[in-house]
């Protein structure tokens, strides 16, 4: 649904979207994650002709994005990008009215979108009394009104409490099994790693990581633990050939595959350490990710 190549975006010499391949399969939830000022929002600006590209190309629904097509391949996007939109003084029935008149939509669209998000009965009400959540899914049902294929949501879970973040998540898997693509962004990796199919992993404008969840922790080669009779010896033998580190009487050597494991047991044996107990550090999601964008956590 969504294909760039080499996307970029430089501002007064500063590049803060650097040379972009993103890839966004029809149908799935893709979570476009990364931390504060990582590019995110450009990104998806530049993805909804917000912002213009310094270079690179942006094919949206199959199609090139060229200033003849954009208006026609907007129209099967909807967005909702950083603030949630809406007049505060209008209830959200009144909004979703303005809205319908100025995108012809009909009832029956309206109708779907505000049930999708389950702000019926909350209608009548101005949307500056709307608590955040009321908010953002007024704002998702504006962008879902017009049934769009292609859904792309800046932080929705942004400033919810657990309950708002389950909510939009539901939501998010919902639109999804429906048929629509969903992609959305967060700098918490918690809010959205089980919902996304796919992951793209942004860090200082550049793309450190895209597929699935299970490729990424597939990725990530977790200490092994030793525990032994004698630690300071087992230490000393592997560390001729591994980072080593003694965690009390625990001996942690990162970096090893399978193999270099089984050398590492046989070199321990023979020179004698009695060898106790040899394990894979769990290692979470979130570790792989601080891994990834250099310790500045998502
Ligand atoms: N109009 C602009 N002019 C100059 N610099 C900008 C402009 N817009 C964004 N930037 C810079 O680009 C970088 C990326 O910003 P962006 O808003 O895309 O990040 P983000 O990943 O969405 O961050 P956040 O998680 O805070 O929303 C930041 O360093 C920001 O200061
Ligand atoms: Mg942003």
């Amino acid at each position: 649904m969504i294909t760039t190549h080499e996307l970029g975006k430089t501002y007064g010499g500063h590049t803060v979207v650097d040379g972009l391949d993103l890839h966004v399969p029809q149908g799935c939830v893709y979570g476009f994650l990364g931390p504060n000022g990582s590019g995110k929002s450009t990104t998806m600006k530049m993805l909804l002709s917000l912002v213009r590209p310094t270079r690179g190309e942006i094919h949206l629904l199959g199609r090139p994005m060229l200033r003849s097509t954009r208006r026609t391949l907007l129209r099967d996007v909807g967005a909702l990008i950083e603030s949630p939109p809406g007049y505060g003084h209008l209830t959200g029935g009144e909004n979703l009215r303005l809205l319908q008149r100025l995108l012809d939509l009909t009832d029956a669209q309206v109708t779907r979108a505000v049930h999708t998000v389950r702000l019926q009965g909350h209608l009548d009400k101005r949307v500056r009394d709307y608590s955040l959540g009321m908010k953002q899914r007024l704002g998702i049902a504006m962008a879902l009104a017009r049934e769009p294929r292609l859904l792309i949501l800046d932080e929705p879970t942004n400033g919810l409490d657990p309950a708002g973040i389950e909510e939009i998540r539901d939501l998010l898997t919902r639109l999804a099994a429906g048929g629509t693509t969903v992609m959305v962004s967060s700098h918490l990796l918690g809010e959205i790693d089980r919902t996304a199919g796919v992951l793209g992993i942004l860090g200082g404008g550049r793309l450190l990581f895209q597929g699935r969840r299970e490729q990424l922790l597939a990725r990530s080669v977790p200490d092994v633990l030793v525990d032994t009779s004698d630690p300071r010896r087992a230490a000393s033998v592997t560390a001729g050939a591994h980072p080593t580190r003694l965690d009390g009487a625990t001996v942690r050597v990162s970096g090893l595959d399978r193999a270099s494991t089984a050398r590492m047991v046989t070199a321990l044996v023979t020179a004698g350490v009695g060898v106790h107990g040899v394990r894979r550090e769990e290692q979470s999601l979130e570790d792989v990710f601080m891994a990834l964008t250099g310790g500045r956590g998502l």
